[in-house]
């Protein structure tokens, strides 16, 4: 997703937003660009491609001078990636420079109004359209000073159908610089003496940890020692200064090759951070301090709705397990998306849940909005504290997973997993599951960080199966009962980083057509723990291995069978079957990982993917 970071202060801009628009690498973007006020002129850069291929080799051979400025990296929506169609864009004079992350619905008929008026665009993006809106009504402001700066983009975003999370500065402005949202994020970076605004905390977290989150209609007037925030919509703004939970080193990829298998190998610790503090041995039950609803009101629950996407709509399918076994809870699990749209009848006392690692991903931002829309408690797990799930949910989880810089998401997903557990204890334990049952799950979570620490050992053993399959083509991902999610997700690590076709699929479903297209040439991994399912499952892996398909089995150690019958093991720790997911999915992501890495792919910013979808 595109990137946003200004600067307004003493120092240099420039600098200050190449190093930040580099920390939102991670985010995806096929161009970045950036705007500064020299000597009351806007000096742009801008460049299709990496940072350090294409806008710093740039800045370099063509310096720019000023303490106001504003830097963008592009993924791109609206226009093919070019150098023009980068940010930032330019108003008709010049004078106004504007970076924009989201997408103006109604861009053509402003354009077509515009044209007439005799506009002249230079790229096919909406920004532009929005870049030369408010400079019309600049002009027609008389065009100079602050008032008539904030006022004319006001003006603009009334107009304006879409979302944006925005920044502006104009020449005539030296002392200014203007922030906007709508849908998505934008943060102020409070400073001595001067202030950044970004899209994402990453960008200056090295700068500041001290931030003010926007709301929708928000509209931030920023000086170097000051700013105000008006709202669109509302008599006053929100305002509220937070800290940064997380440091500059945190974000940092360390010793690791990539900063995807830096996460992988956090997540012992991702466990112990999503259990501490929630253990209650002693009322063999799970403790939150966030949910926002009473004893009284959980139980009343009827059902739970889960709307999440990608990733986290796997964790979805798991806590659907989960909570149902657990808490004899009728779940639904949906696609956040189709959720929005398909008007599903929901009961009175239905909750949704959606869960998203960002808590920004548009699809699922708009399913919690349409939950409380129609009088619905929304509840959220999520992993970045003041993000907009977080904040417009009426209650909620959080992963404290720290950041999550690669683009396929991993330690997120455990976290989620092992949060989800926590609540299906929970919500057991005010109704029919026994302390003893309670007690051996949460024991079994705590046994996680080691059992994971020990299938992390095996890496170089998954690397060198990675090696010997890595020129496939295509593969099957295949598990049952809690281990089916598990399937889906290990072939969406596979496919986002090594861009080989992979499919999960249950197991038992194979049999009813998708068999057909098992070959000698097209590897399935079986996840197939020792658990309920087991010898079904086997039953299944015969069918596959009756048509000469290659074999890896993901499996627990000790089971003397699973040898017999597939080409290589990776073996887990013995397990118990609600805690199964979290597990088995850490081989999948080092074996996803590893194939990436063989194929020469980039791992942490895989083609055509964003860290956070903030468009629908
Ligand atoms: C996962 O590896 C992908 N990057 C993607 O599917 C992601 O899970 C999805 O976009 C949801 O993101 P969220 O959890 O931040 O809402």
């Amino acid at each position: 997703m595109c990137g946003i970071i200004g600067y307004i202060g003493k120092k240099a801009a420039a600098p200050i937003i190449l190093e930040g628009l580099r920390r939102l690498e991670y985010r995806g973007y096929d161009s970045a660009g950036l705007a500064v006020l020299g000597d009351s002129v806007l000096e742009v850069r801008k460049k299709l491609g990496k940072i350090d291929e294409g806008l710093a080799p740039l800045v370099k051979t063509s310096p720019v001078t000023g303490t106001l400025g504003i830097g963008h990296t592009r993924w791109a929506t609206h226009g093919v990636p070019c150098d023009e169609n980068s940010h930032p864009h330019l108003d008709a004079s010049g004078r106004i420079a504007v970076v924009h992350n989201g997408v103006i619905e109604n861009y053509d008929l402003l354009k077509q109004r515009l044209a007439k008026a005799g506009h002249k665009f230079k790229s096919t993006t909406d920004t532009e359209v929005l870049a030369h809106l408010i400079g019309e009504n600049y002009a027609k402001r008389g065009g100079s000073g602050k008032e008539a700066l904030v006022t004319s983009v006001m003006d603009a975003l009334r107009e304006v159908i879409g979302t944006y999370g925005l920044a502006v500065i104009c020449a005539d402005c030296p002392d200014l610089m203007v922030g906007a949202r709508r849908g998505s994020p934008l943060i102020i970076g409070i400073g001595k003496d001067e202030h950044y605004v970004t899209s994402d905390a990453n960008a200056i977290v090295a700068h500041t940890k001290k931030v003010v989150y926007l709301n929708d209609y928000d509209v931030a007037t920023i000086t170097a020692g000051s700013f105000e925030v008006s709202n669109l919509g509302a008599d006053t703004a929100n305002v509220q200064i937070s800290n940064l939970e997380f440091s500059q080193e945190d974000a940092a990829r360390g010793k690791h090759a990539h900063f995807m298998l830096k996460e992988i190998y956090e997540q012992p610790q991702t466990i112990l951070n999503a259990l501490r503090g929630r253990l209650d041995f002693e009322g063999a039950t799970a403790k939150f301090g966030g949910l926002n609803m009473s004893m009284a009101e959980l139980r009343s629950i009827d059902r739970i709705v889960i709307a999440a996407s990608g990733t986290s709509w796997h964790a979805a399918l798991v806590g659907e397990y989960l909570i149902e076994e657990l808490a004899q809870l009728p779940v639904e699990v949906e696609f956040a998306h189709e959720f929005c749209y398909r008007n599903a009848p929901l009961e009175k006392n239905t909750v949704l849940l959606v869960l998203s690692q960002s808590g920004e991903t548009a699809d699922t931002l708009a399913a919690l909005r349409e939950a409380k829309r129609r009088g619905h408690r929304a509840l959220a797990i999520v992993n970045v504290v003041g993000s907009t799930i977080a904040r417009e949910s009426d209650g909620g989880i959080y992963m404290h997973a720290g950041p999550e810089i690669g683009v396929a998401s991993t330690k997120a997903f455990v976290s989620t997993l092992t949060v989800l557990t926590l609540l299906a204890v929970h919500l057991g334990r005010m109704r029919m599951l026994s302390a003893n049952r309670a007690r051996e799950i949460m024991k079994a979570l705590e046994a996680l960080p080691k059992q994971v620490e020990k299938i992390l050992a095996q890496n170089e053993t998954i690397k060198k199966l990675a090696q010997k399959y890595h020129k496939a083509e295509d593969f099957f991902f295949l598990g049952r009962g809690y281990t089916f999610p598990v399937a889906l997700e290990g072939a969406l690590k596979l496919k986002e980083i090594s861009y080989i076709h992979a499919e999960g699929y249950s197991a038992a479903e194979m049999k009813h057509g998708p068999i057909a297209l098992i070959d000698a040439d097209t590897p399935t991994v079986f996840v197939v723990p020792q658990d309920s399912m087991y010898d079904k499952t086997m039953a299944n892996l015969a069918m596959i291995r009756a048509r000469k398909g290659p074999v890896i089995a993901v499996a627990t150690a000790g089971d003397k069978a699973i040898a017999k019958v597939a080409d290589d093991v990776i073996y887990l720790p013995p397990l118990l079957e609600p805690v199964s997911p979290i597990l088995a999915t850490i081989p999948l992501q080092l074996f996803a990982y590893h194939i990436a890495v063989a194929r020469g792919c980039d791992v942490d910013k895989p083609r055509n993917l964003a860290k956070s979808v903030t468009v629908q």
